[in-house]
């Protein structure tokens, strides 16, 4: 069995502090065999630099996904060209530098591909995800029996068709993107986990993100605001699939949102489910 930890979207500061402090006892308390992050918005909520992901994988995460906000920081063009554990969606057109996919290997030896592909529904054009993604796993397939998707997109149906797209071809579908977790996590009928959105890992008490006054202020009024990231409420979202390395098959899908408290408080207390730990 491998054990993987996906966390949705790190949102600036308050993101990266939760996987600074959080992350170490999250994996102790789960068992965790390998960590994905997506980090499109862990620079101050756009995009990402060369010395954030550096300290994102310092922290521990092994590989670090992306989507639509990837290139926001110019330098991410360079640091993605030198860093593979950097993904950027595999469906962006040819001679885009970049990757879409990555072969990791997980703390107990296991070998995982792990594919990024972005939506298309009220996003950009991109090329097609759902040919592009088989593509990839096809690169992967006799490298990794398991392989993990991270899914871009705005649309749920547009995430949930792609869930039924790979069902029985990866281990797990996951979406991001959309910075607010979704409670549909399940296996599908051939032994693929989902979960439309693993939402955010950030400050809660925002607008998916934002600071409140101004993204408000922008629906009441319709006129330009600065976007901030806020920081109240930091809350990290997650989820845990493990597994079968011999099947492929997903034996388990969890889904975690943890407060920092709660994060702190990991070692001595299990809270047994959801309702417990979720405000
Ligand atoms: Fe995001
Ligand atoms: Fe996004």
């Amino acid at each position: 069995m491998v054990r993987i930890l996906f966390i949705g979207d790190i949102v600036g500061r308050p993101g990266r502090e939760l996987v600074r402090r959080g992350l170490g006892p999250l994996c102790d308390y789960h068992q965790v065999d390998l960590v994905i992050a997506n980090a499109e918005n862990a620079a101050a909520g756009f995009g990402l630099t060369r010395e954030i992901g550096d300290q994102l994988l310092e922290w521990g995460v092994d590989v670090m996904t992306s989507g639509n906000h990837i290139w926001d920081k110019k330098e991410a063009i360079d640091y993605i060209g030198t860093e593979p554990r950097l993904l950027r969606p595999a469906n962006f057109p040819a001679g885009v530098p970049g990757n879409g996919r990555y072969l990791a290997r997980a703390r107990n030896g296991v070998s995982v591909g792990v594919v990024n592909v972005m939506g298309r529904v009220f996003m950009l054009n991109i090329d097609d995800p759902f040919a592009v993604v088989l593509r990839e796993i096809e690169a992967l397939r006799d490298r990794a029996r398991i392989i993990f998707v991270d899914f871009h997109a705005e649309a749920t149906s547009e995430k949930i068709a792609m869930g039924w797209h790979l069902d029985g071809r990866v281990s797990a579908v996951v979406g991001t993107h959309t910075h607010v977790q979704t409670a549909d996590e399940r296996i599908l009928p051939k032994g693929t986990a989902f979960l439309t959105d693993v939402g955010m890992t950030g400050p809660h008490d925002s607008v998916i993100g934002v600071e409140i006054a101004p993204a408000l202020g922008r629906f009441l009024n319709a006129m330009p605001a600065r976007f901030e990231t806020a920081t109240g409420n930091p809350r990290l979202n997650a989820v845990i699939v493990e597994a079968d390395e011999q099947t492929g098959r997903a034996t388990e899908i969890e889904r975690l949102s943890y407060s920092m408290e709660e994060l702190g408080d990991l070692p001595e207390v299990r809270a047994t489910n959801y309702e417990v730990r979720s405000k």
